[in-house]
């Protein structure tokens, strides 16, 4: 806590990550010729190939360890499915539009901005009188009299020619997970728990994008959706390997009386109802493991639990991995949600396709089953025509001891005790029909790729002079090693070329430079974070040995070129430091 309010009271590093992300390749405004568009960014060739890095990560975190499956579902979907998700309807920011500078605002950052408190659970008018008072965001002056309106985030289309059918964008990935539920059930051989997850853009027409790569219009997101039993949720399979795993906790209790966060391991958070459920937890901790993995320092990551009139309203336990920025505060990049059954019900409501799973009982159980048994002659020649559709409505009815009231079609009918004989039956239930409950750890990527740019980023002084260096974590440096023969002649340079043909067989990412000073070559491969540098030199002609160095300490080791590709992945992977190669 106290480094990161050393960090809050530095100088903003946002422009300065920023501009060298602009000027190296990593993070470029899109369409910038045309005048870029806020809300919309490129990554360019570094920044892609470290976004990739970042995604791949989080794969080996939950399709090779956790062993669920990735799919792939288009990013446009037809209007039923965000019906049923709600997004259609409740999908939206309260907004107003500054009468002086005409700039479209979200009344709930005015809010903010003038110390109006509760704003999130005003409603529109009330709002409107709220923030007339305040200053507009973007001219400064105040607003008076406003509207508050709601505006609908998602990006609408028409899908075909004809205009006829709405299509939107996907505002999250995980609508395409809830409506496979079915084939996805039968992947997985009809049983629970199981897991789907994707990653993919999402899109939110955000009202007044200006915190760069915090707040996007186009995202990639990565989540998860992990169907459960109702009654499992206690029970994760795999919860030992989290159970003593500490962090510091920001429950909501604390958050209202002003405290701080308070550590305490995954199993004590369960066993004292702080986090509802073991999976929750769980992935809680995960997500803690894997930012940590990518480069975000423990200090600047907080877990957040929400406000219960934060939450939303299918929600019963919500989490937020949020990580410190000195420009933009805690940043929430990672949801972790408990989202019940509400999902399935309402796509099962919608489509009319029930969503539910067959649970077998360990021994069935018996159970006393009340029969009617109709007396057919009689109900044939009583009801003619109608008297196969009563004979199939009478196996559902409750009867008393006048009869039975049915319906057929619009009409009612009362079907007296006489015409049937009502028997007990005791028979074996093999099972139930139960709708699965879902745990989502939903991940921002971007917002992750912006922290890793942001932490990584330091000024030091080497030989004299000041460096830009990016100690961006060796998993997700995007160039893992530089090469660089001391001089492009006498050999030298062949021999180079030959250690970086080595590395991309091997599929390391190295690049080859001989172009100026060793110093300058160092200095540019440092500003985009490459973690390692070999320098084939004279010796190396002699004792087939190159020198090897670490970016973040600028220390060298002499080491054999037999073998350099295993170490070299052995350091980006770190499975060993650079430390332990010293003499
Ligand atoms: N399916 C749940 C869901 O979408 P969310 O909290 O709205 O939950 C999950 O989004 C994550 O997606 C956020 O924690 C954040 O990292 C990222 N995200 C959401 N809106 C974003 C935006 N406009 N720009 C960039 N990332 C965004």
């Amino acid at each position: 806590m106290r480094e990161v309010m050393d960090i809050q009271c530095s100088h903003d590093v946002f422009e300065n990550v920023m501009e060298l992300a602009k000027r190296r390749g990593f993070i470029w405004p899109a369409s910038e010729c045309y005048g870029a568009v806020a809300g919309f960014i490129d990554y360019g060739p570094l920044g892609a190939m470290m976004k990739r890095r970042v995604e791949n990560i989080w794969r080996d975190f939950y399709i090779i360890q956790e062993g669920y499956y990735e799919i792939e579902c288009p990013t446009i979907a037809q209007e039923a499915v965000f019906i049923a998700s709600g997004h259609v309807k409740g999908f939206s920011d309260k907004m107003c539009q500054c009468p002086h500078c005409k700039e479209y605002l979200r009344a709930d950052h005015v809010a903010e901005g003038g110390n109006v408190c509760n704003a999130s659970i005003m409603k529109n008018e009330e709002l409107s009188a709220a923030i007339s008072s305040c200053r507009c965001l973007a001219c400064g002056e105040i607003l008076g009299n406003v509207e508050v309106f709601n505006f609908n985030l998602m990006f609408s289309t028409t899908i075909g020619p004809g205009s006829q059918r709405i299509g939107y964008l996907r505002p999250e990935t995980a609508q395409g997970m809830f409506v496979d539920f079915s084939r996805l059930l039968r992947f997985y051989r009809d049983k629970l728990p199981f897991g789907a997850v994707q990653i993919g853009k999402s899109y939110r027409n955000e009202i007044s994008p200006r915190q760069g790569m915090i707040r996007l219009r186009e995202f990639t997101q990565a989540e998860a959706e992990i169907f459960v039993h109702p009654d499992e949720k206690n029970h994760h399979p795999s919860f030992r390997r989290y159970g003593d795993y500490r962090m510091p906790l920001l429950t909501y209790i604390q958050q209202q009386k002003c405290e701080e966060p308070v550590e305490m391991s995954m199993r004590e958070a369960v066993d004292k109802g702080i986090i509802a459920n073991e999976y929750v937890a769980y992935y809680v901790a995960l997500t803690h493991e894997l930012l940590v993995t990518i480069g975000i320092n423990p200090e600047r990551l907080r877990f957040r639990q929400h406000l219960p009139d934060e939450r939303a309203h299918y929600a019963t336990d919500c989490w937020d991995a949020e990580i410190f920025s000195p420009r933009f505060g805690w940043v929430e990049t990672v949801g972790i949600a408990d989202r019940t059954d509400y999902d399935l019900h309402a796509h099962a409501r919608q489509s009319g396709i029930p969503m539910t799973v067959f649970i077998q009982f360990d021994k069935p159980k018996k159970t006393v089953r009340r029969r009617i048994i109709p007396n057919m002659s009689v109900l044939g020649k009583q009801y003619r025509t109608k008297a196969k559709a009563i004979f199939a409505a009478l196996g559902d009815a409750t009867p008393t001891t006048e009869g039975v009231d049915i319906e057929i079609g619009d009409e009612k009918i009362h079907v007296p005790a006489s015409l049937f004989e009502v028997r007990d039956e005791v028979i074996d239930i093999r099972g139930e029909e139960i709708v699965p409950h879902v745990i989502e750890p939903s991940y921002g990527i971007d917002r992750m790729c912006y922290a890793v740019l942001e932490q990584a980023y330091d000024e030091d002084i080497a030989d004299g002079e000041k460096r830009t260096v990016m100690r961006l974590s060796p998993n997700v440096a995007p160039v893992q090693v530089a090469v660089f023969p001391l001089m492009a002649r006498d050999g030298l340079d062949i021999i180079a070329d030959d250690i970086t043909h080595t590395f991309h067989k091997k599929g390391l990412l190295a690049e080859y430079d001989d172009n100026g000073a060793i110093g300058r070559r160092y200095r540019r491969q440092d500003e985009i974070g490459t973690p390692f540098a070999i320098t084939v030199d004279y010796d190396t002609k002699e004792t087939n040995t190159v020198t090897l160095r670490d970016r973040d300490t600028m220390k060298q080791v002499r080491v054999p070129i037999d073998g350099l590709t295993e170490t070299l992945r052995a350091l980006v992977e770190g499975r060993i430091t650079f430390t332990s190669l010293m003499p």
